[in-house]
């Protein structure tokens, strides 16, 4: 399977990265480490995960050339506006103690507690801030998260530079094809959030038969699905032996075992 995503600019990124939406600081040193050390050399983060310090440490205590390692951040979805853009950005770096990021995204649409609202002023604000730090080469790539169709629309009416990355809940029985259609047209690269449905997927019989048959485990099957739909998987996993597990994908799904997947619900409804 494909080791690399390309985005419109060229720039390149781990087919599979390291999640750490849920790894408290305190345990992010470690469970970073155990990814790097497994041979993950993606990791995900974001200021609102509050673990940026201790991320951002252990990648640079680690073995490893700053380069060598793509490193992604988000800025909070409750932050839109020019000037704070350039200020939560300055913070992320200043706690990953790094002088660039791979990629950059603006974390949602809309503030977590306003899902919804329209921000589409502020986000085309806090867009062109980060068309700048890009511009700047503080930023390899630029992108969103938990973004619509109409929200990326709104940027390429007013902006610039096409986004190059979305990241979005994806998972089996969560297969978000109008907009998975939207950002293959404009060569935006679709990451998976969330690829066993944070842990809720694992128990479902289909899954489970169709595991046995290649001899993996329903995570290494959800993971593998989300690859088989040309998108960048970032499971999360504070234990060795699944960080090891979730990067271990040496099987194709077939086509006939695809579309039994694709008949699943979505198990968070
Ligand atoms: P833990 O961190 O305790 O290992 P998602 O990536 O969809 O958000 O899912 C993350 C959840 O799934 C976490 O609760 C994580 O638990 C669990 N998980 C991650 N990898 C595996 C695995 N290979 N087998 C079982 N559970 C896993």
């Amino acid at each position: 399977s494909k080791e690399l995503f390309t985005f419109h600019n060229g720039v390149t990124i781990p087919s599979i990265g390291f999640g750490t939406w849920q790894i408290p600081n305190e345990e992010a040193y470690d469970s970073v480490t155990m990814a790097l050390k497994n041979g993950y050399t993606h990791i995900d983060t974001a200021l609102a995960y509050q673990n940026e310090e201790n991320v951002g440490k252990a990648i640079r205590d680690f073995d490893i050339a700053r380069k060598d390692v793509f490193v992604t951040s988000k800025l909070p979805a409750q932050i839109k506006g020019y000037q704070e853009t350039l200020d939560a950005f300055d913070e992320t770096l200043t706690n990953l103690g790094m002088d660039y990021l791979d990629l950059y995204l603006i974390h949602a649409p809309w503030p977590w507690n306003e899902i919804g609202k329209d921000c589409t002023e502020g986000n085309i604000a806090s867009w062109k801030a980060m068309e700048k730090l890009y511009n700047d080469g503080k930023i390899k790539t630029i992108g969103v998260s938990n973004f619509e169709i109409k929200d990326i629309q709104a940027l390429l009416d007013n902006c610039d530079i096409v986004p190059m990355a979305n990241q979005i809940p994806f998972y089996i029985g969560r297969d978000q094809k109008d907009l998975l259609d939207f950002c293959k047209k404009h060569d935006i690269v679709v990451e998976a959030y969330s690829p066993l449905a944070t842990g809720q997927l694992l128990d479902h019989p289909v899954l489970k038969e169709i595991a046995e048959k290649y001899d993996a485990t329903p995570a290494q099957v959800a993971i593998r699905y989300c690859l088989e739909k040309d998108t960048l998987p970032l499971p999360k996993s504070t234990h060795e032996k699944r960080i090891i597990e979730n990067r271990e994908l040496n099987f194709e799904i077939s086509a006939e075992d695809l579309a039994a997947l694709d008949k699943i619900e979505d198990v968070r409804g």
